[in-house]
């Protein structure tokens, strides 16, 4: 390989074709008397020679003449051939070494013609791109060797996973939520889908070492909670915003409330209800909230009589454990009265206690606007560390993306949710959309302080518990019966 030029951070190589065969994502060094400079490999394309055009429209019309040999005294035509064979390798610059130290502020350029040029060796990647600690997860492979993360760089950051249908972006999720839960961690889950609870069998059936850390809430049958424990505010939220209720109803509930609170020394949803329907107020203000204290009750969420803590159930996970809140069986605004509840709840638990992750996947489908900054400030403050998984990156605000410290980014294949991506995201527009358009299943481009900064492409590990994320499809369950 030769160095053919360098243009702002983007490199260009030529190679012959049969050099040692690349990936996207794989680091080269380039070497020029003991000084190394390190470059990712993004793409591959064919060398464009000048007269190259030429030459081959003149091989095309000469191709029927071929069976007569031609004369090539000095033998030259290989020597042609191959270089119109040269490939042109497109690299992004990310570093010059020095003393084992990656620097990019060295202004420093290798000879394009005396230089070394080889793949640099997986561990002194890996070395590089460490963050601090020493809880370490086992992610998957790269560059044929394994690659680990440290739990630290999630802990009190704002990660992102997201990619197309099917790529792998859930099974990353449960790679990390399990991972997390060994060290000690306290993880919420909002699933969407129903596929977590499958975390505690391991995959032929019997039970795994999580299981007992493992709690699965089904709002509704075994996740009921009292609206006492709710508390007012959260339920002029869940009036507010899943229910549409113009204020003015909401002061009248919020008397209501006090009124039955003063009267019962209890507040239920039953007496609500009843207040709601006895009390003197303007018709339609008392139709507007009965609709709406009917619909709760509908629910069968809030059940004042046996209702479950969430503090206490936290208090079972102190030495880490996760809370999977199946939101599969729930109507949409079912769910997001749901997640009113645990993020409020939630943050005034956390004030006096030890900060959770919450992983929530396709978050767009239940949480409200404002909670999106909201919960990459305040709430990260208090101590939540959200992890968003979604298909549909453009659903999550850009200026979550810029807050981001990590994503997990799968293939994207749409042209528009690569702009969407490449625009928000801690690394050069062009690495996003070459690497990613390309990425197999299963395979991810890190970026972020996750590793330390340097993109790296990683074949995710396979996990030995039910995963339970395949689509159930309907040729192979007839096949079953
Ligand atoms: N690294 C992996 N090793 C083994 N199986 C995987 C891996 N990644 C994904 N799968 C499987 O592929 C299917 C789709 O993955 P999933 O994570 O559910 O996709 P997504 O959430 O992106 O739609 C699932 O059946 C899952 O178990
Ligand atoms: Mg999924």
């Amino acid at each position: 390989m030769k160095i053919l030029s360098k243009n702002n951070d983007t490199i260009e190589l030529l190679a012959s074709p049969d050099e040692e065969l690349l990936e996207r994502g794989d680091y080269l060094v380039i070497e020029d008397n003991g000084r190394k400079l390190l470059v990712q490999v993004i793409d591959i394309e064919y060398a464009d020679l000048p007269g190259i055009l030429e030459d081959t429209l003149r091989e095309l019309s000469s191709e029927d003449v071929k069976k007569i040999s031609m004369i090539d005294p000095y033998s030259v035509g290989s020597l042609l051939a191959k270089l119109r064979e040269a490939r042109l390798i497109i690299a992004k610059f990310r570093g010059v070494l020095i003393n084992g130290e990656l620097r990019n502020d060295v202004l420093w350029l290798p000879s394009r013609l005396n230089s070394r040029i080889y793949k640099a060796s997986p561990s002194l990647i890996v070395e590089l791109s460490k963050s601090c600690g020493r809880r370490v997860i086992l992610m998957g492979e790269f560059m044929g060797d394994w690659f680990t993360i440290n739990a630290e760089s999630l802990d009190g950051r704002l990660t992102i996973i997201t990619g197309k249908k099917e790529m792998g972006k859930s099974h990353l999720a449960k790679l990390l939520v399990t991972s997390l839960v060994e060290y000690g961690a306290r993880v919420v889950v909002f699933d969407i889908n129903g596929e977590y609870k499958g975390l505690s069998l391991k995959i032929d059936g019997s039970e795994s070492e999580l299981s007992e850390r493992l709690m699965v809430l089904v709002p509704g049958e075994n996740f009921k909670v009292s609206i006492e424990e709710a508390s007012l505010k959260t339920l002029l939220d869940i009036l507010r915003y899943v229910y549409d209720t113009p204020s003015s109803s909401l002061r009248e509930f919020s008397r209501i409330w006090y009124l039955v609170e003063r009267t019962y020394k209890k507040v239920t949803l039953k007496g609500l209800i009843e207040a709601v329907s006895k009390t003197q107020m303007n018709e339609s203000i008392r139709e507007a909230l009965l609709s709406r204290l009917l619909s709760l009750e509908s629910l069968e969420f809030f059940d004042d009589g046996e209702p479950v803590s969430l503090e206490e159930l936290f208090r079972d996970l102190e030495y880490g454990g996760a809370l999977i809140i199946d939101l599969s069986r729930s109507l949409p605004h079912g769910r997001r009265v749901v997640v009113e509840y645990v993020l409020s709840r939630l943050s005034s638990m956390l004030k006096n206690s030890l900060p959770v992750f919450l992983l929530a996947e396709e978050a767009h489908l239940y949480l409200r606007d404002t909670y999106w900054d909201d919960l990459v400030t305040r709430m990260r403050h208090i101590g939540i560390f959200p992890i968003f998984v979604t298909n549909q990156p453009d659903m999550i605000p850009d200026s979550v993306y810029r807050q981001a410290d990590n994503i997990f980014l799968f293939n994207f294949t749409n042209d528009s949710d690569l702009d969407y991506l490449a625009k928000a995201s801690r690394v050069d527009a062009e690495t996003v959309k070459r690497i990613v358009k390309a990425l197999p299943q299963r395979k991810c481009l890190v970026i972020g302080r996750v590793v330390n900064d340097l993109p790296i492409v990683v074949k995710v590990r396979e996990l030995m518990l039910k995963t339970m994320g395949e689509t159930k499809l309907f040729f192979t369950s007839i096949r079953e019966q």
